[in-house]
């Protein structure tokens, strides 16, 4: 008996390594695409990205605002703006001298995130300026380190989410810099150089990943240059077969011209993809809080900033039809977390301490949305025995709440999540199926959680439908 059981005991042992030690990569999508997403990126379904740059001084306009003043077709506000405001022989690079991060406590940042509920996070490394948050070896002059706050402020962040919490630490890298002359140079090549892949993107790339060991690469600035331009599927091979996070982590989707949305790890396809459908290769919906900028930005009201409930919206649509969710800041150039984003990620962490458990490592149910109510949609636990129906707009006057996707049996328990009152009655919807909960016991102004309520159902099964489709490999009818 020991000896069969010990032999079990290794043969599942091996086979469980075997994928993981022994696959090897090929520089080509076909195997790259292959490999599978390691796990901890869909249960974690909730991300914080964080732009911050040079951008974060002259905070107008947006994290483009270099572009806007400078580029092809400038705006004609930036462009009075800096003739009104800045001396005539002023430069983008004169601002970096004024990035100080005074007030910069990457501990403070720490439990900011982790009161957030996120489960990673996602630094600006580099955007399309072209400076780097850490003292990069290839950006000379042109890094936190030897310019404004003079300070490795990639490492410190990292350095204090791996002390104080469990969040997952992941950046962001920007592929071309819009005026880097090798970049311009390539360009005007059509690309037939690879001066600047070869001597800044991709020496940095391996620079970031055996320095910080990130787990997330979240590549951008992609688009105007073929994948093979970029040797991005090289470097994949390598962060995958080679690298010391190649069994952690997880890249998205922009490494070239013509890839987001075809191939890579999980899917961005645009900025805010949130396609109201279920996605079955996984994706993510990247969105930001300030509706007009990824960066901060000075001239922002308090309408500009999404609601909690809006942000809740974006939370419960994308996790019930297969996505995660990276919910971007800007922090200010001095250091802090402005208080209106530190408020939403607060409110969006009590949320998530009451609801997370149809959140944090759920999956798709059978119904995304309801049939008859549209402001409920679903998740469920990846055992199958609860499905959550997220509600995002109680009723105003009503003590019922009809669902039509959930057919009843004599088992099925209801209850509300954060609500103290225990289970609630319900009835069957009738011959047309479906289930009517009785909320009338309820006093929502008691409730753990203001916003977005979820109804925890148990021994209930989805209405029959024709609909069919498959989601990480699973097939679902
Ligand atoms: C900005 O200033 C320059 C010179 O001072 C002037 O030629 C130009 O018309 C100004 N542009 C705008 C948009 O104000
Ligand atoms: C991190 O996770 C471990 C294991 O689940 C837990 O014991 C610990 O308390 C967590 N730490 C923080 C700071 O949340
Ligand atoms: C990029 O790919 C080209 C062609 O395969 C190769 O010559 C070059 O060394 C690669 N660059 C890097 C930095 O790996
Ligand atoms: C919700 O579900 C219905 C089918 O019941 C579907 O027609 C609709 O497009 C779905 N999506 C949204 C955003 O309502
Ligand atoms: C509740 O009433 C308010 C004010 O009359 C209205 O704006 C809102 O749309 C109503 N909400 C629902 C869910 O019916």
């Amino acid at each position: 008996m020991l000896s069969l059981f010990a032999r079990i005991f290794v043969v599942t042992f091996c086979l469980c390594h075997l994928p993981i030690t022994e696959q090897q990569y090929t520089p080509d999508w076909a195997s790259l695409d292959s490999r599978p997403l390691p796990a901890w990126y869909d249960e974690s379904k909730i991300g914080i990205f964080i732009h911050w740059g040079v951008f974060s001084v002259p905070s107008i306009g947006s994290e483009w605002m270099w572009w806007q003043w400078k580029g092809n077709s400038p705006s004609a506000n930036i462009v009075a703006f800096m003739n009104k405001t800045y001396p005539a022989d002023w430069t983008y690079a004169d601002f970096a001298e004024q990035f100080r991060a005074e007030f910069y406590n990457p501990d403070e940042w720490a439990d900011i995130l982790a009161a957030s509920g996120a489960k990673y996070v996602v630094l600006t490394s580099k955007h399309h300026e072209g400076f780097t948050l850490w003292p990069s070896k290839y950006s000379f002059n042109w890094n936190a380190m030897d310019v404004g706050p003079k300070r490795d402020l990639l490492g410190d962040l990292a350095n204090s989410i791996r002390a104080r919490t469990n969040i997952t630490f992941g950046l962001y890298h920007s592929m071309f810099e819009w005026f880097h002359p090798l970049y311009l140079e390539d360009k005007q090549s059509g690309f037939k150089t690879q001066l600047f892949p070869n001597m800044k993107t991709l020496p940095e790339l391996f620079e970031i990943v055996q320095r910080y060991k990130p787990s997330v690469i979240w590549s951008d600035g992609d688009w105007e240059a073929p994948d093979t331009y970029w040797n991005s599927t090289q470097f994949l091979a390598w962060l995958y077969n080679e690298s010391p996070v190649k069994d952690t982590v997880v890249v998205n989707d922009r490494w070239g011209s013509g890839v987001p949305c075809h191939h890579g790890g999980y899917y961005t396809c645009s900025d805010h993809y949130n396609p109201g459908h279920l996605v079955t290769h996984k994706w993510e919906n990247c969105f930001t809080i300030d509706k007009n900028s990824w960066g901060f930005i000075r001239t922002s009201g308090v309408n500009d900033y999404r609601s909690i409930q809006e942000i809740l919206m974006e939370i419960v649509t994308t996790v019930s039809t297969g996505g995660n969710v990276l919910i971007n800041i800007g922090p200010t150039s001095y250091g802090k977390i402005a208080p209106i984003f530190e408020e939403r990620l607060r409110q969006m962490g009590s949320w998530l301490k009451v609801n997370g458990e149809a959140i944090y490592s759920s999956v798709p149910w059978k119904y995304q949305n309801d049939t008859i109510n549209s402001n409920v949609w679903y998740t469920a636990s990846k055992d199958g025995q609860s499905v959550y129906a997220c509600l995002l707009v109680w009723p105003n006057s009503t003590s019922e709440i009809s669902l039509g996707a959930p057919v009843s049996s004599a088992s099925t328990t209801v209850s509300l999540l954060g609500s103290s009152g225990g289970p609630l009655k319900w009835r069957s919807g009738g011959a047309s199926g479906g289930i009517v909960i009785d909320v009338s016991s309820v006093k929502i102004y008691s409730l753990a959680s203001d916003w977005t309520w979820v109804f925890k159902l148990q021994n209930i099964t989805p209405k029959k439908t024709t609909r069919k489709f498959k989601f990480h490999g699973k097939q679902y009818e």
